[in-house]
């Protein structure tokens, strides 16, 4: 059976991928494009979202989309700036609104006979964030939910399948936003809500078999989840045809090399560990420039891989850990760059390599999701993002060996408490991190879950710029800072920092300072991002 999906038609709104993900959490696959790329003649699209967008309908640089591709077709939703589209293109009215609607509201009218608004609460909370809005609404449209302010807070055709929203119902402020949207893609698009990681793995398995046949694959690993996954994925598909490459710099954490290597070999792939530590470190002797050290790591490791890569005769693709964020943000449609990847780049032409990203349209808790489907460690599945130059963005100033091992030391008394340090939770709270796939244990219930799973990445900086005067028994110390950092975040497009327990810092400060020759001050980085960003370079 053909994989049904809902298209969702980005106008560049900074919530496009939320409605992404709360349409895969109706286990309904849907795919982000942009809005002047509608699939036409594609069968096995059951409906269409039209995004909100940072324009008006009436700025002439405004993104416009031919509605007759699918209005009156198929089901349409327009939100925000997709609903005041929708109204001024067939007839109706959009003005600057007297006042910018922003924030929390209550709709005031709720036509329940509608099948959008079927199990809606009475005065139901929104959430608005709109400049203009609808002062007339087509003709054959009625008013179907207004909130204090907005007559047409929501509308839709009386004779065809279309609707349309001025709120956000992908944010968690409107209240019933979930509701409504499982209105639409269940009740109105009727989605089989078939899409699983099981079912994921199935059809990706049988893809990559029909798509590689017998060929040859080169895959990079990098320790991290992503990659790990995709090979995890491939191996069961192809085998030993998957070679894989998993390049040491020597700016991983703590053992992490060998700890990693076992674990894939104990999932049965072909793994080439290449140690380049050595040449790493001399290229980037004396460099304390940020952009310099990224630059000489990626081009060190490109080299390093192709000199790999090359040994292995007949490849004809290669694979990479691709996931749908990446994706999204190089193809963001507004043009702005929010983050530059580092992945494996630039493999020579003459090789002719083939991209094959099998998880390029998965998030990253989907992702998770699939390699615990694939029967994968869970130590492996929650790790933390890790940046690809490693410590040495995490090292202020130049790079050395010694410099690598007191970072690694520090981090390692620091991660290994995050795991150790267990927290209650029930009620909302439960739920909410059990429905994130968290790994936990229900007693009563309550459940119990490490700092370290709760977090979305932690790590350690070493401030070897930096020295303070401690006190050590009655000697006088010079030595340098760590800082500690621990955020949360759902795409590290945003983050907070974590707010910690005094106890665990007090504790890991202590063991720091006394085990760690070489770091006598312990801070702690209250920063969110933005302004801040999570890596310190
Ligand atoms: P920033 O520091 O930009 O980081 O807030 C956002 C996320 O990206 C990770 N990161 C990287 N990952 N190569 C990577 O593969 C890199 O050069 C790199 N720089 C940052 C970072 O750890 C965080 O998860």
């Amino acid at each position: 059976m053909q994989q049904q999906k809902i298209i969702i038609l980005d106008f560049g709104s900074q919530t496009t991928q939320l409605i992404g993900r709360r349409v895969r959490e109706l286990d309904t696959f849907c795919e982000i494009v942009p809005y002047n790329k509608f699939p036409k003649d594609d069968p096995t699209v059951i409906g269409v979202i039209l995004s909100g967008s940072p324009y008006s309908v009436h700025d002439p640089e405004a993104f416009t989309v031919d509605l007759s591709q699918f209005v009156g077709r198929i089901p349409v939703l327009g939100i925000c700036y997709g609903a005041q589209f929708i109204s001024h293109t067939l007839g109706g009215k959009v003005e600057k609104a007297d006042s910018r609607e922003y924030g929390r509201a209550n709709l005031v009218t709720i036509d329940h006979s509608n099948a959008l608004f079927k199990g809606f609460e009475p005065n139901s909370q929104v959430w608005m964030s709109h400049g203009d809005t609808i002062t007339a609404i087509p003709q054959g449209f009625k008013a179907i939910a207004s909130t204090a302010n907005v007559t047409y807070a929501a509308y839709a055709s009386a004779t065809q399948p279309v609707w349309a929203v001025q709120f956000h119902p992908e944010v968690y402020h409107t209240l019933q936003g979930t509701q409504l949207l499982r209105n639409f893609v269940v009740d109105i698009c009727h989605s089989r809500q078939d899409w699983s990681a099981d079912s994921f793995v199935e059809s990706t398995v049988a893809e990559l078999k029909a798509q590689l046949g017998d060929d040859k694959v080169i895959l990079g690993l990098s320790g991290g989840v992503d990659s790990s996954v995709a090979a995890v994925l491939l191996n069961r598909a192809i085998g030993s045809n998957l070679t894989c490459i998993f390049v040491d710099h020597g700016m991983l954490r703590k053992n992490e090399f060998r700890d990693v290597m076992h674990d894939y070999e104990c999932l049965g792939l072909n793994v080439i560990g290449v140690d380049a530590s050595e040449k790493f470190f001399a290229d980037l002797a004396g460099v304390s420039d940020p952009e310099q050290k990224r630059k000489i790591i990626g081009r060190d490791f490109v080299e390093v891989f192709n000199a790999e890569a090359k040994k292995q005769t007949g490849a004809k693709w290669l694979a990479q850990g691709t996931i749908y964020p990446d994706r999204i943000e190089s193809l963001n449609i507004t043009g702005k760059v929010i983050k530059s990847h580092h992945n494996v780049g630039g493999l020579p032409e003459e090789m002719h390599l083939q991209l094959c990203e099998p998880l390029k349209w998965l998030f990253k808790d989907e992702v998770r999701r699939v390699g615990r489907s694939l029967g994968m460690p869970e130590h492996l599945i929650t790790r933390h993002p890790f940046p690809g130059p490693g410590l040495a963005v995490r090292i202020l100033g130049d790079i050395t060996p010694e410099k690598v091992r007191i970072l690694q030391d520090a981090d390692d008394i620091y991660i290994r408490g995050l795991r150790a340090y267990k927290v209650k939770l029930s009620g909302e709270e439960a739920r909410r991190v059990l429905a994130a796939g968290v790994p936990a244990d229900m007693h009563d219930g309550e459940i119990e879950v490490s700092l370290y799973d709760q977090i979305w990445q932690a790590g350690t900086i070493l401030l070897s710029t930096v020295r303070s005067v401690g006190v050590m028994g009655d000697e006088r110390t010079y030595e340098h800072p760590v800082a500690l950092r621990a955020v949360t975040s759902t795409d590290a497009m945003t983050a907070d920092w974590a707010h910690l327990p005094y106890d665990f810092m007090a504790k890991v400060s202590n063991e720091i300072i006394n085990k760690v020759k070489g770091v006598n001050r312990v801070c702690y980085d209250i920063s969110s991002k933005p302004p801040a960003t999570i890596e310190w370079e």
